[in-house]
């Protein structure tokens, strides 16, 4: 019984670093670095946000919003045409957002 516990955390532990692996290869993949600087410490232009160290859970929501357009302040246009292209494909997928806001919210 123990030992399955144990099995059960290390196989967590092993997810979850694979998904801060992929969240930062899609952080460079998904271009999101040429806007949001490197680690999502120096973005672009001033008007544009930090996002390192913020909560997951919030990412994940204003990602989700961007995408889909009920978020549509500011410069967020800009950034939703790298979420979905002007016919309607999808480029960052829900699994994507979700590693990467785990992957930005572990930054410092
Ligand atoms: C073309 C530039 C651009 C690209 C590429 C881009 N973003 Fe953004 N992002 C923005 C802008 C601008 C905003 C702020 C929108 C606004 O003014 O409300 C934003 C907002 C955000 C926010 C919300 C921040 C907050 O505090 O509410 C997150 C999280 C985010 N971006 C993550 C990403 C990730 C992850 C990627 C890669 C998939 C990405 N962005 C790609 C420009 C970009």
């Amino acid at each position: 019984m123990k030992l399955k516990l144990f099995f059960a955390a290390g196989i967590a532990a092993l997810a979850s670093s694979a998904a801060m692996a992929d969240g930062a290869a899609l952080y460079a993949e998904k271009t999101c670095i040429a806007c949001h600087g490197k680690e999502g410490k120096k973005p672009m232009i001033p008007a544009f946000p930090k996002i390192a160290g913020q909560n997951a859970a919030y990412i994940e929501l204003q990602m989700r919003d961007i995408k889909s357009g009920a978020r549509a302040n500011g410069s967020s246009a800009a950034m939703k045409g790298v979420m979905v292209n002007p016919e309607g494909v999808e480029l960052v997928t829900d699994k994507d957002i979700k590693d990467l806001a785990l992957y930005l919210s572990k930054l410092k």
